[in-house]
């Protein structure tokens, strides 16, 4: 049995003086804790991160990006060499709000995931249907499509990434995918990945969208549902710490 992994997605919040609070009081809380966690920080914040996680195993540090390019003129980007540089261990790619707001492509988000296989990090590929699609029938066919480009491109490594199903309605919003809807959609993505590789039983299939202390412990009881990429509750360590847990006691 895979332990859960818990992710925390800060987005674009934080300050020097505030991820000390949260940072550490998720460091103290989560001693004993039976699950796997990490923390996708802000690349301002990698440094930082990354002292304040050296010497203990419980939680990584993730980005929640990287570049497609591997080095060069293209301003603005943070390669997965540098990402390493900075004992990153997960990076987010294709998350919907850079689908969204940067406009990246399905192709643009297996080159990512490609991108960070090869610099020895952990992809978290996101997938996840927007409400439109949800209510015209084409859930299935979105996470598909966008799951497909992606083990397209990176073949028999696809065991070595994380995917993350996150309904971009659900996101933010305060309405969760029933557990029954995430499971739904969770065991399509399951037989996808195995059609794709003989070690399927590798990839973690985290679920992500208002995810809380309330609802983690059922989603998290589903059978293909092996953690969660978590928001907004990741910024009260009481909230993260409480999904953790959930997560070190569901089966
Ligand atoms: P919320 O938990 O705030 O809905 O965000 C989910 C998410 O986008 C994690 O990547």
């Amino acid at each position: 049995m895979k332990k859960k992994l818990i992710a925390g997605n800060w987005k674009m919040n934080g300050s020097l003086s505030a991820n000390v609070s949260l940072l550490q009081a998720v460091l103290d809380g989560s001693k004993g804790l039976n699950c796997k966690a990490a923390v996708c920080v802000p690349a301002a914040y990698l440094a930082q991160a990354q002292s304040m996680l050296s010497g203990q195993s419980l939680i990584a540090l993730g980005s929640q990006d990287v570049s497609a390019q591997e080095v060069g003129a293209y301003t603005g980007e943070i390669s997965a060499s540098m990402l390493k540089d900075f004992a990153v261990h997960y990076a987010i790619v294709g998350h919907s709000e850079r689908r969204q707001y940067h406009a990246e492509s399905d192709a643009i988000v297996a080159l990512k995931a490609q991108r960070a296989l090869s610099a020895g990090i952990t992809p978290i590929v996101c997938v996840g249907e927007t409400l439109a699609e949800r209510q015209a029938g084409q859930t299935e066919e979105v996470v598909k499509r966008q799951l497909a480009a992606v083990i397209h491109t990176n073949g028999h490594c696809i065991s070595e990434i994380v995917v993350a199903y996150e309904p971009v309605w659900a996101i933010g919003t305060g309405l969760t995918a029933t557990p029954e809807q995430a499971q739904e959609v969770h065991a399509v993505l399951r037989s996808q990945l195995k059609a794709a590789t003989s070690h399927s039983d590798r990839i973690s299939i985290l679920y992500g969208g208002s995810m809380n202390a309330a609802n983690a412990s059922q989603l998290l009881a589903q059978t293909d549902i092996d953690g969660g990429l978590i928001g907004g509750a990741a910024l009260k360590a009481m909230d993260f710490l409480a999904i953790m847990a959930a997560g070190s006691t569901t089966p």
